[in-house]
């Protein structure tokens, strides 16, 4: 999913939209046979979000909006995962609260925060990846 096109990519299903969008969460839980209305039934095996925000060069106002767009995805996450599942999400350093820290490290066994070798050294971003899902 993107607000942008997406070029199309062999057996994947795409979709363009605001993933903060009720339009966007309803294709998704169409997709995964989630409810909409509750928790626990995940069947996903993992969320990944790449998305982040066009930058404006303030950072305290880049810092926000990246966190916003990670609290949707671990908003979905909670809901879209199996127990056991993954939740790969891109962040700032420095940018993450310790309430969602908390509420990310309380729902999963695994919390790394990693900066892959591909992201640019003078870059914020960082990456949260939490494995073993609890439910
Ligand atoms: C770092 S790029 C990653 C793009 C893609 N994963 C790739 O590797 O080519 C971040 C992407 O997040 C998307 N994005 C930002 N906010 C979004 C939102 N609310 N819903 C869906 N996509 C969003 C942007 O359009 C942008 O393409």
């Amino acid at each position: 999913m993107d607000l942008l096109e997406i070029k199309p990519i062999n057996g994947v299903e795409t979709y363009q939209g605001d993933f903060t969008s009720d339009e966007a969460l309803r294709w998704l839980e169409e997709k995964l046979n989630l409810p909409h209305d509750e928790f626990g039934q995940g069947t996903a095996d993992i969320v990944m979000s790449d998305m982040a925000p066009n930058t404006v060069g303030h950072k305290k106002t880049d810092h926000l909006r990246q966190m916003v767009l990670l609290e949707y995805a671990f908003d979905f996450a909670l809901k879209a995962l199996k127990v056991g599942g993954t939740f790969v999400a891109k962040s700032f350093t420095g940018g993450t609260t310790n309430d969602l820290i908390k509420q990310i490290n309380s729902h999963f066994e695994h919390v790394h925060h990693i900066k892959p070798p591909s992201s640019r050294k003078d870059s914020v971003e960082m990456f949260i990846v939490a494995t073993g899902f609890k439910g």
